[in-house]
C-alpha cells in the first residue's frame, strides 16, 4: 500500500496525514475547506519544525514528509487511493453520505476506515456494497505521538481488511489494538464519562478547573487533567461523542452536562477556538484557567 487519502484537515486529519507521510506514504489530504486545508498545512509544518528542533526527525525526513503530502480541495482527485480514512466532524448523516459517495465512485479494492471516536462502522459499512472493506481506525489525538490505533471492526468486517489495517498501524510505529463494533468502542466509554463527570464536578462548585485537573494527574497518576483533556479533544467532540453513547447504549449515564452543551453552543470548545476551561489566546499550553471559571 503506497497511496493514502484522508478526508477531513482538522484536528485529526492533519495529524494522521503527517503521520503516514513521515512513514514514505504518499499522502492526500481533501478538506471541503480551503481555510481548514490552509491551518491543517501550517500545523504540519511546525509540528516537523518542532520535531527536528527536538532532534526527533532529521531535516531531509522533515522535507521528504513535506513532499509527500498533497492538499486538495476536488473530492475527486483523492479517489484512487487504496486507502482512505474520514476524519470529518462527528456526524453521522455526514460519514453515511461520504462513504456512499466514496462506495459509488472509488475502485472495488479501496478500503474504506473512519476515524470516529463512536459512530458505529456498521452503519457506514451499510451505507456500501464493500461491506467487508470498511473498518475503524481510531487513531489519538496527538496522532504524530500517541501509539494506541483503535481498529473497530464491524460484523461485516473480513480478516484480510482487519489484518491490512493492523500490520499498517504497525508500519507507522502504532500499537493497533482490536475492539468490537460499540458506540464509543472501548477508549471513549470509559473516557468520555470521566470527562462528563469532571464538568459536573465543576458544574456543581466541588472544585474549580485547576484542582480538578490536578487531583486527576497527582492523584490518578493521569499525564492531563480531563478538563485539559476535554480542550484538547474538543469540546464539541465531546458533546457529540458523549450523544452518540446516550442514544446508542440508551443509558441517561451519558447525557452531556448542561456546562459542556452551553459552551459548545457559545462556541467555546477548547484549543481550537482559543478558549475552553483555559484560554488559549497567549498560549496553546493550559496555563491560564478560562476567566469564567477562574
Ligand atoms: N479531536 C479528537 O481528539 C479526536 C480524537 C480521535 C478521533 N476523533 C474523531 O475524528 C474525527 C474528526 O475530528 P476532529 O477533532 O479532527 O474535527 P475538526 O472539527 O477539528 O475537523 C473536522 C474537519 O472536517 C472538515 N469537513 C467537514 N465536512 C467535510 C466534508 N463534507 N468533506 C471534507 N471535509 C469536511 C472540516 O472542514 C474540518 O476541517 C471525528 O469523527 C472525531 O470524533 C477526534
Amino acid at each position: 500500500m503506497k497511496n493514502i487519502s484522508v478526508i477531513g484537515s482538522g484536528t485529526m486529519g492533519n495529524g494522521i496525514a503527517q503521520t503516514f507521510a513521515l512513514f514514505n506514504f504518499s499522502v492526500t489530504l481533501y478538506d471541503i475547506s480551503s481555510e481548514s486545508l490552509d491551518k491543517g498545512e501550517k500545523t504540519i509544518l511546525r509540528n516537523l519544525q518542532r520535531m527536528v528542533n527536538k532532534d526527533k526527525i532529521t531535516q531531509e525526513e522533515a522535507n521528504n514528509t513535506v513532499a509527500n503530502i498533497k492538499y486538495t480541495t476536488n473530492f475527486d482527485s483523492i479517489l484512487n487511493s487504496e486507502l482512505i480514512i474520514e476524519a470529518v466532524s462527528e456526524n453521522l448523516e455526514l460519514k453515511e453520505s461520504i462513504f456512499k459517495e466514496l462506495d459509488l465512485k472509488c475502485p472495488n479494492n479501496t478500503i474504506l476506515a473512519s476515524n470516529t471516536s463512536s459512530i458505529s462502522i456498521t452503519k457506514l459499512a451499510e451505507k456500501t456494497k464493500r461491506k467487508d472493506k470498511v473498518i475503524g481506525m481510531h487513531f489519538m489525538n496527538p496522532v504524530p505521538i500517541m501509539k494506541l490505533v483503535e481498529i473497530i471492526n464491524s460484523k461485516y468486517t473480513s480478516k484480510e481488511t482487519t489484518d491490512i489495517i493492523t500490520n499498517l498501524s504497525k508500519k507507522l510505529e502504532k500499537i493497533p489494538l482490536t475492539v468490537n463494533d460499540f458506540p464509543g468502542f472501548i477508549s471513549n466509554r470509559i473516557l468520555m464519562p470521566m470527562i462528563n463527570e469532571a464538568i459536573e464536578s465543576l458544574d456543581q462548585g466541588v472544585a474549580n478547573v485547576k484542582n480538578i485537573d490536578g487531583i486527576m494527574k497527582l492523584g490518578m497518576g493521569h499525564p492531563m487533567g480531563p478538563l485539559q483533556l476535554a480542550d484538547l479533544i474538543g469540546l464539541d467532540v465531546c458533546k457529540s461523542i458523549l450523544e452518540v453513547m446516550l442514544n446508542g447504549l440508551k443509558n441517561p449515564k451519558y447525557k452531556p452536562n448542561k456546562l459542556l452543551v452551553q459552551l459548545v453552543n457559545e462556541g467555546k470548545l477548547g484549543v481550537k477556538s482559543g478558549e475552553g476551561f483555559y484560554d488559549y489566546s497567549n498560549s496553546k499550553k493550559a496555563e491560564f484557567v478560562s476567566k469564567r471559571f477562574s
